[in-house]
């Protein structure tokens, strides 16, 4: 007899074994904590037809949203087609997300759940897959309208209710409602204390308030519910509080925690890189000493040059590596890799031609000393930047390079400009206030 999940979603599945091992993988995905892949695989190890499995294991790899994991989601797809006459119709729809997304389709893939979500709001692993596609792809509106379109379908009793109201809170943030953010997210962490998606939520809420002593508190305060040894996403946590402390001028704990939490080894695992590139981008253009630690990362960017094109998110990062340590072989390599995807298919080419080339070329402008055409550049996309992906903290990199550029080439009147917005939006935050000083705006 067919089962249905923990939510009472109808599967194909037929052994409670695999089911029980199923909803043991989905709280470790909603946690991000230990292998949620491995314990998958304990149960299609017995249950080798288990389709729901099969779908839940190439997703983890996509979700990872890099190059190196397609031949792992392309060998899932080719079990899953096998596995095509036992499966439900919304089972049938999951694969034809996953081939979307193999395909580049990124769009799409994220329209099929949508799809799937309008039918069965409480398939949490539609949920949580298409809200961390609407994260890659920078759709702050669909971040926020996914969830809210599922959640009335939600009771407070059902398992995984509080990662729906963690996720509600990020959505809300990235609109720019904090107030209802951050209710959603306290009352995430009062039903799911070990939420970090919702401690991220509210992270970005105080990121966003420039809320940093308070922030450094509130994350530091509840080390035990989010930098677990086995959570991985804890390196992404850990990058927030290493921002609160840059903008509070404490560059030693910055670099203490670049170097014991975000990479105490060189990962090449693409969000991880991307965090400590960004990091490091940051304090670069504050004129702090990095050590080597850009070399090894740009190595180690260098040594993956698969991944160049594949995501102009990523890409972006790459090339701050490749610009801070003079690599112009491989940021050259890096522009043209970029230009192939913006003229081929696919979301990323999209991304690529609308934000990400015009990005890769001002950071080697600016890498060159070439400040003015680096403002030129980022001037028409930094607020056209969310196409390619990320969150409004990561994206602020862009008008943090724009502000240093337009500083550096002596741009007067722009410099003070950009600072005063710096200073409306964040009225509080140390950093704006050096960064008015610096450009000679009026307090
Ligand atoms: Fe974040």
């Amino acid at each position: 007899m067919a089962l249905s999940d923990a939510r009472g979603v109808q599967t194909s599945a037929t052994e409670p074994g695999s089911m029980a091992l199923l909803e043991t993988a989905m709280r470790q995905f909603q946690c991000y904590r230990g292998d949620a892949v491995e314990t998958i695989d304990r149960a299609l190890a017995e249950d080798p037809d288990f389709v729901t499995g099969h779908i839940f294991r190439t997703a983890m790899h996509a979700m990872l949203w890099e190059r190196s994991v397609l031949p792992e989601v392309e060998a899932g797809l080719a079990r899953l087609r096998a596995l095509e006459s036992a499966a439900t119709e919304r089972e049938r729809a999951h694969v034809a997300a996953l081939a979307d997304w193999a395909a580049g389709d990124w769009d799409g893939m994220r329209a099929r759940l949508d799809r799937i979500l309008a039918d069965e709001p409480r398939d949490a692993l539609a949920l949580q897959a298409g809200h961390l596609g609407d994260f890659f792809l920078g759709d702050r509106d669909n971040l926020r309208g996914r969830i809210a379109r599922a959640l009335p379908a939600w009771s407070r009793d059902d398992p995984g209710y509080g990662f729906v109201l963690g996720m509600t809170a990020f959505g809300l943030e990235e609109c720019g409602d904090y107030g209802a953010a951050e209710d959603a997210g306290r009352q995430a962490l009062a039903l799911e204390p070990d939420d970090c998606w919702a401690q991220h939520a509210l992270c970005h809420v105080m990121e966003m308030q420039a809320r940093q002593e308070e922030g450094i508190a509130f994350m530091e305060g509840r080390k035990d519910h989010w930098a677990q040894e086995d959570n991985g996403f804890a390196f992404h946590n850990w990058w927030h509080v290493a921002l609160f402390n840059l903008d509070n001028d404490r560059y030693d704990r910055v670099l203490e925690i670049h170097d014991t939490a975000l990479r105490p080894e060189p990962s090449e695992i693409q969000l991880e890189m991307l965090d400590a590139a960004a990091l490091l981008w940051r304090l670069r253009l504050r004129g702090i000493d990095t050590g080597d630690r850009f070399e090894r990362l740009a190595a180690t960017y260098e040594a993956l040059p698969a991944e160049h094109g594949f995501y102009a998110f990523n890409d972006m990062h790459a090339m701050m590596a490749y610009v801070a340590t003079g690599r112009d072989r491989a940021a050259a390599q890096l522009e043209k890799a970029a230009l192939a995807a913006a003229e081929g298919a696919g979301t990323n080419a999209r991304m690529t031609r609308e934000v990400g080339l015009p990005i890769l070329r001002a950071l080697r402008a600016f890498g060159a000393g070439r400040h003015g055409e680096a403002v030129d550049l980022l001037m028409p996309v930094r607020y056209r930047a969310h196409a390619f992906g990320g969150s409004h903290a990561q994206r602020d990199i862009v008008h943090r390079t724009l502000i240093e550029a337009a500083m550096r080439d002596g741009q007067r009147g722009l410099s003070q400009a950009l600072a005063n917005e710096r200073i409306a939006l964040k009225p509080d935050c140390p950093f704006s206030r050096s960064l008015r000083r610096r450009a000679g705006a009026p307090a």
